[in-house]
């Protein structure tokens, strides 16, 4: 593998390695994430969108889903009994957060020794995958990912969140890759997402501080190869446009996180029931 270049994670808050997963590897990948949407249970119908608070059912589908695989849909995918409104195809935003325990394919190449190389340069002593994600973002219904930081929504203190991003396609200007503001993970971490300490009300999750407007003069697109890694600081802000290609933009992407002198805020969204404990890397 080519040398790590800790210096642009660094220095930008994220880093590309290309050629991570072989043409083959990220084929498997790619096969995996088709195959889940082939097998989506008819039942699992859950629009994902956390600006919907009409829906408890939905909230808890999502707020339920850390030991789970669950299925979430695009915006306008589903009527609202959860008939699909466009080709099954392309009806899904995102299948999480437990592949990496459950799912054969994704579990191989979340805890593959180039994964854990990675995490050992990066400093991890104790660390653990929290949720791992398939994402689809498939053309002309594939949603934008509004500017945030990783951090926002998966808190510890200190702050450890690392995600690991590949796409089992290019990703590219027209389908939606990733866009970084550089040097942002060192501003602080601006927000977060929590459970709402207020009981019987009708939001399940609330932010602590509004979002701020980030200017979008200030990203840089990351365009990358498919097999490619991307490293992403949990306090580098980032963004993805809907995609406006003919082409679909998958990717699996999972988080890593120190368990050694770091709390896992009890307030996240995502909570194993008692007694189960997020997977050790290493
Ligand atoms: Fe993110």
């Amino acid at each position: 593998m080519s040398k790590w270049p800790l210096d642009q994670y660094d220095v930008n808050g994220f880093a590309v390695i290309e050629d991570f997963l072989t043409e083959e590897e990220a084929n498997e990948l790619h096969e995996a994430g088709l195959e889940l949407c082939k097998n989506a249970p008819e039942n699992d119908r859950a629009v994902f969108n956390t600006e919907n608070k009409s829906s408890h059912l939905k909230d808890k589908y999502f707020l339920n889903s850390a030991n789970k695989i669950h299925y979430f849909y695009e915006n306008g995918a589903l009527d609202d009994q959860g008939n699909l409104l466009v080709n099954k195809s392309v009806s899904l935003n995102k299948v999480g957060h437990a592949l990496h325990a459950l799912n054969p394919t994704f579990k191989k190449y979340t805890f593959d020794e180039r994964v854990k190389n990675i995490a050992k340069q990066l400093g991890f002593k104790k660390p653990t995958i929290p949720q791992s994600m398939f994402i689809y973002k498939n053309p002309k219904i594939g949603g934008e990912v509004k500017p945030h930081q990783d951090a926002t929504y998966l808190h510890t203190e200190p702050i450890s969140i690392t995600g690991f991003w590949i796409p089992t396609e290019d990703a590219t200007l027209e389908n939606g890759c990733l866009w970084f503001i550089k040097g942002s993970h060192k501003h602080g971490l601006d927000n977060r997402l929590i459970r709402n300490p207020v009981r019987n009300s009708d939001e399940f999750l609330v932010y602590d501080k509004p979002s701020p407007a980030y200017s979008q003069d200030l990203f840089v697109a990351a365009p990358v190869k498919k097999g490619s890694l991307v490293v992403i600081h949990g306090l580098v802000v980032h963004q993805s446009e809907l995609n406006r290609s003919e082409k679909s933009r998958f990717a699996y992407t999972f988080h890593v996180m120190e368990t050694d002198n770091v709390k896992y805020s009890p307030e996240n969204w995502l909570q194993l029931p008692k007694g189960e404990h997020f997977p050790e890397l290493y």
